[in-house]
């Protein structure tokens, strides 16, 4: 088994298939993801993209195929060694603790890291990517407006200063002048070089900021190509551009 990252890219998935008892969530989906690239991954209700970050993280198994990050096999890591390695996901539904504040969130974020100094950075660097982040650090999340729960639901994954991103939907529920911040921040974060996998049911959003995308439908990877290609697909701008 090699491990050549140049080769591999910084992560590797293939065949992998994952069931919630006896429905299969994920068939045999194989993709791979370069370092400093942008990825996004579109797909209906109920494709399977919630299922792939999760199952990317540790907090879902999967029953077969495998997940190689830098050359490391990841499907029978947990999810605490998986962030550790340098994986952190924003999920869907932002899973903040609402009783406790912004900073306290934040923190939490950076939990497995005792580089001080350097967490100290990441902090304002967050704040400064979300100053309403920093007015509100005292707040209880619960109380945060939804777009300011995704701002810190993104800046807590930020905190563990990840080589690789997950963003389950950063736009979901947002009004459009949010979406577009959120999308700043992302094509921001995309310049900085971090790598990213961008799960998005705002498909022109996506297309529009990604390098590639995989088209996921009903467990499967069903078309794939750089965002550029996708998006002038005449069956993607049917079925997902609402052409
Ligand atoms: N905990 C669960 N138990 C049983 N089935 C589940 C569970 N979570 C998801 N599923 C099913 O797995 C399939 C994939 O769901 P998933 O949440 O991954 O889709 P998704 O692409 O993220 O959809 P959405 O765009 O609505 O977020 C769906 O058919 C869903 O009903
Ligand atoms: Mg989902």
């Amino acid at each position: 088994m090699s491990s050549t990252n140049g080769r591999d890219g910084m992560l590797r998935i293939d065949n992998l298939s994952v069931y919630y008892g006896g429905i299969q969530a994920l068939k045999d989906v194989s993709l791979h993801l370069e370092t400093g690239e942008l990825l996004a991954i579109i797909g209906a209700n109920g494709a399977g993209k919630t299922t792939l970050l999760r199952t990317l993280s540790g907090v879902l198994k999967a029953r077969s195929g495998s997940i190689r990050f830098e050359g490391k096999e990841l499907t029978r890591l947990s999810p605490f060694d998986i962030v550790a390695l340098g994986i952190a996901h924003s999920p869907e539904g932002r899973q903040l603790f609402g009783g406790l504040t912004v900073l306290e969130n934040l923190k939490l974020g950076a939990v497995q890291r005792t580089d001080r100094a350097a967490i100290e950075q990441d902090l304002a660097r967050t704040f400064e990517l979300f100053p309403v982040l920093k007015e509100r650090r005292l707040q209880r999340a619960g109380t945060l407006s939804g777009g300011e729960q995704q701002m810190l639901a993104i800046g807590r994954a930020l905190m563990a200063r990840p080589r690789l991103l997950l963003l389950d939907e950063p736009s979901l529920g947002l009004a459009p002048l949010l979406v577009e911040r959120i999308f700043g921040v992302i094509a921001r974060l995309k310049a900085e070089r971090v790598t990213l996998l961008l799960v998005e049911q705002n498909a022109r959003m996506a297309l529009n900021v990604a390098d590639r995308a995989y088209v996921m439908e009903t467990g499967r990877i069903k078309l794939r190509g750089t965002a550029a290609e996708l998006a002038a697909n005449p069956e993607v701008e049917r079925a997902y551009l609402g052409g």
